[in-house]
């Protein structure tokens, strides 16, 4: 019988390695047989460890299970699917799942992420395949005609970038997967690295392909140790077996990847400064232009992608352009993997069609909040995405109708806050945030945080506070328009959504709202 047990983090952090071992012995003592594979995350976290169990009629779920759950659950039968308090019944029919539409994530939790077989068995590689039957503009082609746009949060389309790579005239290119992922509540990019790698060494070689890059590198936050144990084991099992090297698919062309641990600096997620920490500098961002698809890693045209961007591709190859195309709506094409974080009943990961809203996200998915209050404030796209209050959250989820709402999507983080945070100081937070991590190089950002710390404690004081308000307005409109890169420019979202959207908070009127 095939029992799995999850070997993400979060099913980790959660007593995972304990369960497994707990079952192994369980079993042993009774005398039943088991291959106990570990998983990937099926993504449903306040169910892990999630246990499945493959029955004739399909995997049963089992969650939370605790070390000493496992003796009971055997009792009832666990290994036949049977009936107990912690069951969910069919993995694939609970509501979370059966409501997704899993296009990238498709294989989250279904396969043993090192396993080969497994990840050929579910469609891994098809898209390669037919990328190294296409010459490489029909490959930049297929991408541009799915719509795709970047996954780490600008959106920038992904085609017009590699299109941009490709006619740069160079002796050598590269593609860099950025898996700095230093979102606060996102987690789409670390579940890619530890639950479906291979995934991404195929998006990445079709990308190659596409621009004529033959090396890359995967650069990943150093707090993500799992992540880059099992990228790293994925890379080399990729390679022996001619996924990866010198002779792609014996088709002669060359890719080499290899892996850099970032140092957690929250900037070096920006291209230009991880571009400087790859080649061994300090994570200083580079002025633009020039564009790293024309000088980029040592000065050489490279593509830089968000995990969720390039793990995006090999199914575009693979189903075609139209097939991914026919999912979202707007110039939003395709799908996205929403991460529900915060003060949320059921966090996890959802990952839909663009055109949803949040108040499907948080209420259908999310199941509210963990603590029971209602739902106050949410912060869409990171630490530096604004605060959405309820009057916005029956809008689509696609990247123009945030923009119009002064907001934005990112990278699809969504952080949830009940009524007792207080706006105020989760915007001092914002700012202060930005003070630790800016890098110093240009003014609004690295004194203006400094200063915007200091105005909005005078205001929590009450002295002067409409003078105070309208010079942290101020402030924010020379970081947003005046900042060098996302970091300083971004920070006056969360501050001044929170100022509008809850000015009661700071203390001032409400009719204070103005336009993030
Ligand atoms: P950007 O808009 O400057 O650039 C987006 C991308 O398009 C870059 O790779 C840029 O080089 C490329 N690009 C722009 N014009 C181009 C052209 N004509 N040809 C080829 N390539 C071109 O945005 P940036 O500064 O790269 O990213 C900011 C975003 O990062 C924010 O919107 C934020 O949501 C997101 N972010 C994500 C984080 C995460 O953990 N995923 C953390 C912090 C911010
Ligand atoms: Fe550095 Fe901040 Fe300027 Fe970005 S905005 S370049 S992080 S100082």
């Amino acid at each position: 019988v095939k029992v799995f047990v999850p070997r993400d983090t979060a099913a980790l952090a959660a007593g995972a390695d304990e369960v497994a071992a707990a079952l192994r012995a369980e079993c042993e003592r009774r005398g039943l047989a088991v291959e106990i594979v570990r998983n990937g995350s099926r993504g449903l976290f306040w169910l892990e460890p999630l246990v499945e169990v493959l029955t004739p009629a399909g995997r049963v779920a089992y969650g939370p299970v605790a070390e000493e759950d496992v003796a009971g659950l055997l009792d009832a039968g666990l290994l036949q699917g049977g009936a107990h308090a912690l069951g969910h019944g069919l993995t694939e029919a609970m509501p979370y799942l059966a409501r997704q539409e899993r296009l990238t994530f498709a294989r989250m939790g279904v396969t043993d992420p090192l396993s080969l077989q497994d990840y050929a068995a579910h469609g891994g590689w098809d898209g390669l395949r037919r990328a190294l039957a296409l010459d490489a503009a029909a490959i930049v082609q297929e991408v541009l005609d799915a719509g795709l746009r970047g996954r780490g949060g600008a959106a920038f389309p992904a085609g017009i970038k590699w299109r941009t790579v490709l006619q740069a005239e160079a002796a050598q290119k590269y593609v860099v997967c950025n898996a700095d992922e230093g979102d606060s509540g996102t987690f789409s990019d670390r579940m890619t690295l530890e639950g479906d790698p291979y995934m991404l060494i195929e998006g990445m070689a079709i990308a190659a392909l596409a621009v004529g890059a033959s090396r890359g590198y995967i650069y990943i936050r150093s707090e993500y140790p799992q992540a880059v144990a099992t990228m790293g084991e994925a890379i080399a099992r990729a390679t022996q077996a001619g996924f990866l090297g010198d002779n792609l698919l014996g088709s002669g062309r060359a890719f080499h990847l290899e892996l850099r641990k970032a140092a957690g600096a929250y900037v070096c997620g920006e291209e230009t400064a991880m571009l400087e920490s790859i080649e061994g500098k300090r994570g200083i961002v580079r002025s633009k232009p020039p564009l790293p698809a024309i000088q980029g890693l040592f000065g050489m045209p490279t593509v830089i992608n968000n995990v969720i961007t390039l793990a995006s591709v090999p199914l575009i190859l693979a189903r075609g352009a139209g097939f991914y195309r026919d999912y979202g709506l707007g110039r939003s094409r395709g799908t996205l993997p929403f991460q529900l974080a915060g003060n949320v009943k059921h966090g996890g990961l959802v990952e839909k069609a663009f055109g949803l809203t949040l108040r499907e996200l948080i209420f259908d998915f999310g199941g509210g909040t963990r603590s029971g209050r209602p739902v106050k404030a949410v912060q869409v796209g990171g630490p530096l995405g604004a605060y959405v209050p309820e009057s916005q959250w029956d809008v689509p989820l696609d990247y123009e109708a945030y923009a119009a709402l002064g907001a934005v999507v990112g990278h699809g983080g969504i952080v949830v806050h009940d009524d007792t945070a207080d706006m105020a100081r989760l915007a001092r937070y914002a700012m202060e945030f930005c003070a630790l991590e800016s890098c110093g190089k240009c003014t609004p950002c690295r004194i203006g945080s400094t200063r915007g710390v200091e105005v909005m404690d005078r205001i929590a004081t009450g002295h002067n506070r409409p003078q105070q308000i309208h010079l942290l307005r101020e402030l924010c409109d020379t970081m947003l328009h005046g900042s060098l890169c996302a970091m300083g420019g971004m920070t006056p979202y969360p501050v001044l959504s929170a100022l509008n959207h809850y000015p009661e908070d700071f203390g001032a009127q409400a009719p204070a709202r103005q336009a993030a």
